[in-house]
């Protein structure tokens, strides 16, 4: 079968490749892929790609081998998150990472859901109840900002997005921000949560405009700079909780939070934002597009 692998160092990133059909596990399943998203931790992995690794962990298609030790069976349509290998014609995955898709939500909606969907849900799950509470997003216009601005806001939380363009937050408008900025130094009042993911010099500009006792969850370096902080900076959260977030620390299965976000979208409570959608061949060049930032929310390919 066909797949994307990491190109040679000093060439293409990725490369076409004809690779081995997948051989699962008795715990997983075989899916026929028919469409993929690209997220931005896997370009950085395509700088230095590990051993063996081949990029794809959000899919969604068509299961052509059931697991041995039960979960969908053949022929049902699912969406799935594998550790890997998922920008191919098939991958295997484990059933525990597997939710199965109504007719009503197609696959190139589905395949933007798992990472970006699974790090908003749990998000929003570590901060507790936002009715009323006012947070301050950064990176806002990528396929996490998406989700978790439409969940936070559906719970009554004031989200105020930082973005580069007014266009590139006019979506998050319509999911439920209440402003958009496009310097996080222009966010202004106080902020009962943070949720910073660019780094460098956002990272103190967003940590001062906390509430003296808000919460900073800190999920992401877009930027690849790492922060710098000044203890002596007193301009806000003086007295903060400072959370390093990561979406894998769950006690609730992929699986099980895969399926509640195919409920949400399937009854219209949430919605992907896809900017993109293209063959599998233009890979590369959505790749590329994502991390020029020219892509609001995700990037779909479709397998043809
Ligand atoms: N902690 C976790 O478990 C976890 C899980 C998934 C993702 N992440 C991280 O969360 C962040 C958001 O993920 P995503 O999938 O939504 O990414 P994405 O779609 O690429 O969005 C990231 C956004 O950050 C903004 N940004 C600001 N400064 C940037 C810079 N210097 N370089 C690149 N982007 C910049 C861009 O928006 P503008 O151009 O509008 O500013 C971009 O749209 C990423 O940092 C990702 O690595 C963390």
């Amino acid at each position: 079968m066909h797949a994307w692998i990491p190109g040679r160092r000093g060439a293409e990133p990725i490369v076409m490749a004809e690779v081995d059909r997948p051989r699962p596990s008795p715990d997983e399943v075989v899916v026929s892929v028919e469409a993929y998203s690209i997220n931005r931790g896997e370009t950085f992995l395509l700088e230095a790609p590990p051993p063996a690794w081949r990029p794809g962990k959000d899919v969604a298609g068509t299961v052509v081998r059931a697991a041995v030790d039960g979960g969908p069976e053949v022929g049902r349509r699912v969406v799935a998150h594998p550790e890997q290998g998922g920008w191919a014609q098939e991958v295997a995955v484990p059933v525990g990472k597997v939710a199965v898709l109504p007719d009503t939500v197609t696959t190139t909606t589905a395949a933007a859901l798992p990472l970006a969907g699974l790090t908003a849900l749990r998000m929003i799950r570590a901060l507790g109840p936002l009715a009323g509470r006012r947070i301050l997003l950064t990176g806002a216009s990528g396929g996490v900002g998406h989700y978790f601005t439409e969940l936070a806001a559906g719970q009554g939380a004031l989200v105020t997005a930082v973005v580069s363009t007014p266009q590139r937050g006019r979506r998050l408008i319509e999911r439920g921000a209440t402003e958009l900025v496009d310097d996080v130094e222009k966010a202004e009042g106080s902020f009962d949560v943070v949720a910073e993911s660019v780094g460098g010099s956002t990272f103190p500009a967003a940590f001062s405009r906390l509430h003296p006792r808000g919460l900073f969850l800190w999920f992401g370096q877009a930027s690849r700079t790492p922060p710098t902080m000044d203890f002596f900076d007193w301009r806000g959260g003086a007295s903060a909780t400072l959370r390093k977030f990561s979406y894998v620390d769950s006690d609730i299965p992929d699986g099980e939070d895969l399926a509640t976000l195919v409920r949400l979208v399937a009854a219209g409570r949430l919605h992907a934002e896809i900017g993109r959608v293209e063959s599998w061949r233009k890979t590369p060049e959505l790749v590329r597009a994502l991390v020029a930032r020219e892509i609001r929310g995700n990037a779909v390919l479709t397998v043809d």
